[in-house]
């Protein structure tokens, strides 16, 4: 039976040569030039002044909410629906995390409920762009944020390649992180982001992730940092897989396409409206009404899914009470079907008349 996994990533001949000339050319592996090119070509793929690499997307997250002095006493709203790197980089400085519910239309968090979350302690806000989509009013966040003074932190993790209104998801706020792990539209294996627009804060991002050093190589401290760097071994992929970029979002945003027409009016299985001209998602997802059963069939059939993200305010490692109903419709509901970029129009063709197999069954 052909197995269609639910997500791999693409690595070929040129990520092959590219590492083979890297340790050809006596690199240390460590990160130096290729990290530096990289971290230029990011910047300018998403239109940001600056970009800094790290070890992977939850340490991205942890150093930009540092870089805003987030830490214990200050509160960090965050959205109940997102992968729960985004509150624990502000719970693991310790902060208080507060949730607020999402919107139907896109799953990011909701205005109006952000809004009621906002206490005089609150330091940050997290954004997370979740599957590259963006609330549509993005920029009310932003203005929002500023005349309140608090600090607007893009997770556009899922969103390398996504776009608001024309302007890449990560620059609209005071910072915003990327991450490069393996299901990523692009893959250093770990890896991650850091985008801004303002030279001070980007200066403290460098600096936390380099020991507070000075400068690199400097043994001189100016405040307290961490070893989260980048290595050029990484880099050498990632600039190579960068290539592979424009191509991948045209095909993430086909498959998508397909996807949405080969699964419409079926009943029981509901699409989440997307905008293509703006959204190369990072999942292609569904909220089924029987997802245990529809994620069995599937399986049964060699058609590997995944169930959407818990509501986190209510997982162990939070345990708060609460009433967030449209994060855990979604947690309840949701499923990720296979999402490579690599599938063939075929596979999703097969993924499909399997689902409507399912659905038709179903009654
Ligand atoms: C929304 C979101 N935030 C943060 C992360 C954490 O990134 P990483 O796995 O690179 O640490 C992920 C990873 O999937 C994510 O999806």
């Amino acid at each position: 039976m052909k197995i269609i996994n639910q997500m791999e990533p693409s690595f070929d001949d040129e990520e092959r040569e590219a590492v083979n000339d890297y340790l050809k050319s006596g690199g240390w592996i460590t990160e130096f030039k290729k990290t530096r090119e990289f971290e230029s070509v990011i910047a300018a793929y998403c239109g940001s002044k600056h970009c800094s690499v790290v070890s992977n997307g939850t340490i991205a997250l942890t150093a930009a909410l540092m870089a805003c002095n987030v830490g214990a006493g200050d509160e960090v709203i965050v959205p109940d629906y997102t992968m729960v790197a985004t509150p624990n980089s502000a719970a693991i400085l310790g902060a208080k995390v507060v949730f607020a519910d999402i919107e139907r239309k896109s799953l990011c968090l909701d205005f109006e409920k952000m809004k009621k979350a906002v206490t005089n302690k609150t330091k940050a806000l997290m954004l997370v762009t979740i599957n590259g989509r963006y609330p549509e009013n993005i920029e009310e966040y932003v203005d929002f944020c500023r005349k309140k003074g608090i600090w607007l932190v893009e997770d556009a993790a899922q969103s390398l390649g996504s776009k608001a209104h024309g302007k890449h998801l990560g620059t609209f706020g005071d910072l915003g992180c990327l991450s490069f792990s393996s299901p990523k539209i692009i893959s250093t294996g770990q890896g991650g982001a850091i985008l801004g627009g303002n030279e001070e804060l980007m200066e403290r991002v460098r600096k936390i992730r380099d020991f507070g050093r000075e400068k690199p190589g400097s043994d001189h401290y100016l405040t307290m940092g961490w070893n989260f760097k980048f290595t050029d071994l990484q880099a050498v992929i990632g600039l190579e897989q960068m290539k592979k970029l424009p191509w991948r979002v045209e095909r993430k945003k086909a498959l998508g396409k397909l996807y949405d027409k080969l699964l419409a009016g079926l009943r029981g299985a509901e699409l989440i409206p997307t905008n293509y001209a703006d959204t190369a998602p990072w999942f292609f997802d569904i909220l089924a009404d029987r997802r245990e059963a529809l994620q069995a069939f599937l399986d049964g059939r060699g058609i590997k899914t995944r169930p959407f993200y818990p509501a986190l305010h209510s997982e162990p490692a939070y345990g708060l009470k609460g009433s967030y109903p449209i994060a855990e419709e979604v947690a309840r509901r949701g499923l990720w079907l296979p999402s490579s970029v690599s599938l063939k129009d075929e596979d999703v063709e097969h993924v499909c008349s399997m689902i409507r197999e399912f659905c038709v069954k179903q009654g």
